[in-house]
């Protein structure tokens, strides 16, 4: 590929999308647009890739640090025109192509972006804009077509009756020569917006006797601009849907795919069954032959084969296989549960590892803990961490037993083979082997009847 630029335009108010942030922050797939246009760009390793930004500014620059991105601001947002000029500095002894990309189209992948690319290289016009076919154009500018060429590009509000039927919609991508620093001066304020529109460059470009072309794309969902929550909540609806389709070819159950949410990165392994209201967010890896039961959701986490998941929360935990959760359970950041732990009802676990065939199975707090392996954890076992000031560790050894409704004050240890009686609040370690019970001994007396 020849080299190329790209500019992402992200400096637009957003008004359609009422909302307090600027519209490109919003995620689709639980990722921002502007995340995924940059991503769907940065494949195509461009020499440079500029943002444009203006409205709440920072918001957008927060979700692209650590990327290799030039920032132009656009102080008055006087149209997309305007916007590309405000990038014309970084490129002023630049000689290869400039893409213009809109920030609001998260679906594109980089295959058409790629294509349009080679149209333009193939042909060398000093323009080419990427265009898809829909049976709902309203909002869209029309692609007003000269035989193969493209004549002009019309918005809506500026269309005629006859030009309001053309179905065939400009997807504000585009891709343009170094020359484009040359037709940006003249184009004008649109008399209905008083915007200086970029789509304005083809008709310029066609009174100076130039060519520009069009590459179409099949797809038109990928080309979609979110300008609006309802275009935002298609865009969401479309992309889950792709997944869930990858995903059953892939060999994954869905008992009804209309009722999951599976982020686009989701890695789900062959057998595993997900039943309906399960959220999967990013970076979440679940192998096979496991069960995903309703209204789970699971973020940041890996899941080896075999594991059972119902109604619990799911946050930055490793399971290995045969892992039961829940009902109602929820694992917390930098929990690891070896092979066969279960964690039953409204036990939460945070920052400890649990391991082989060990048992937190009711209502219990496993904080900063490490626990052994044949560890049974007695119902409302509590770990008590925190002294207010810092965090303390418990551990536990292998084969003890943990009595219901103990709890232990950290920083404490417990040997392997201990039993601990219920009841109990441990503030002292507990040596291999021994019995250990803190509890005041029982009184047991007549009762006093008042009635006699
Ligand atoms: C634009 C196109 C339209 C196309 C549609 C595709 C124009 C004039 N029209 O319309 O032909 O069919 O996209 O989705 O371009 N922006 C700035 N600064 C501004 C104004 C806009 O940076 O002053 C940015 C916005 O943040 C946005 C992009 O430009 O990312 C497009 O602006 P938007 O208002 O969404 O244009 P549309 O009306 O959708
Ligand atoms: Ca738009």
């Amino acid at each position: 590929m020849k080299h190329f630029s790209v500019i992402i335009l992200a400096a637009g108010l957003g008004t359609r999308m009422k909302s307090c942030l600027p519209k490109v922050v919003h995620n689709v797939g639980c990722k921002s647009m502007i995340n995924r246009v940059v991503d769907a760009v940065k494949i195509l390793k461009p020499d440079n890739i500029v943002v444009v930004l203006g409205y709440k500014s920072e918001f957008i620059e927060k979700l692209l640090v650590g990327e290799k991105i030039k920032f132009a601001y656009q102080k008055e947002q006087l149209g997309s025109a305007d916007a590309v000029k405000q990038a014309q500095k970084i490129f002023e002894s630049y000689f290869g192509d400039i893409l213009v990309i809109n920030g609001d189209v998260p679906l594109i992948k980089s295959s058409s972006i790629s294509k349009l690319i080679n149209l333009k290289n193939k042909t060398n016009y000093p323009a080419a804009v990427l265009a898809s076919k829909t049976d709902e154009p309203f909002g869209y500018g029309r692609i007003v077509r000269n035989g193969l060429f493209l004549e002009k590009i019309i918005e809506e509000k500026d269309a005629s009756p006859v030009e309001k039927q053309i179905k065939e919609v400009n997807s504000g991508i585009y891709c343009f020569s170094k020359d484009i620093w040359k037709i940006l001066p003249k184009i004008k304020p649109n008399k209905a917006k008083k915007e200086y529109y970029i789509t304005d460059v083809v008709e310029i470009l066609n009174r100076l006797g130039e060519k520009v072309c069009v590459s179409l794309n099949e797809d038109f969902c990928e080309v979609m601009g979110i300008n609006n929550k309802m275009e935002l909540a298609n865009a969401e609806r479309i992309l889950n849907s792709r997944k869930v389709h990858e995903l059953l070819n892939k060999g994954v159950m869905f008992l009804d795919i209309n009722n999951v949410y599976i982020s686009d990165d989701a890695k789900i392994g062959e057998d595993t069954k997900i039943y309906p209201g399960v959220f999967v967010d990013r970076n979440v890896s679940i192998g096979k032959n496991c069960t995903v039961k309703g209204s789970s959701y699971i973020i940041n986490s890996e899941i080896e084969d075999n594991c059972v998941i119902s109604y619990s929360y799911i946050n930055g935990v490793k399971l290995s296989k045969n892992v039961k959760i829940g009902p109602f359970a929820h694992l917390r950041p930098e929990t690891i549960l070896k092979e066969n732990v279960k964690v039953g009802n409204f036990s939460e676990i945070k920052k400890s590892v649990v391991s082989r065939n060990s048992k937190v199975n009711h209502l219990s707090y496993i904080g900063d803990s490490n626990i052994g392996a044949n560890v049974n954890i007695g119902a409302g076992t509590i770990t008590c961490n925190y002294d207010g000031a810092k965090k303390h560790q418990t551990v536990i050894g292998s084969n003890s037993f943990i009595g219901s409704n103990v709890n232990f004050v950290a920083p404490v240890r417990i040997g392997k083979n201990v039993l601990i009686g219920a009841g109990s609040t441990i503030t002292k370690n507990v040596k291999s082997g021994l019995v250990a019970i803190e509890r005041s001994s029982q009184i047991t007396k007549k009762r006093v009847n008042r009635s006699e």
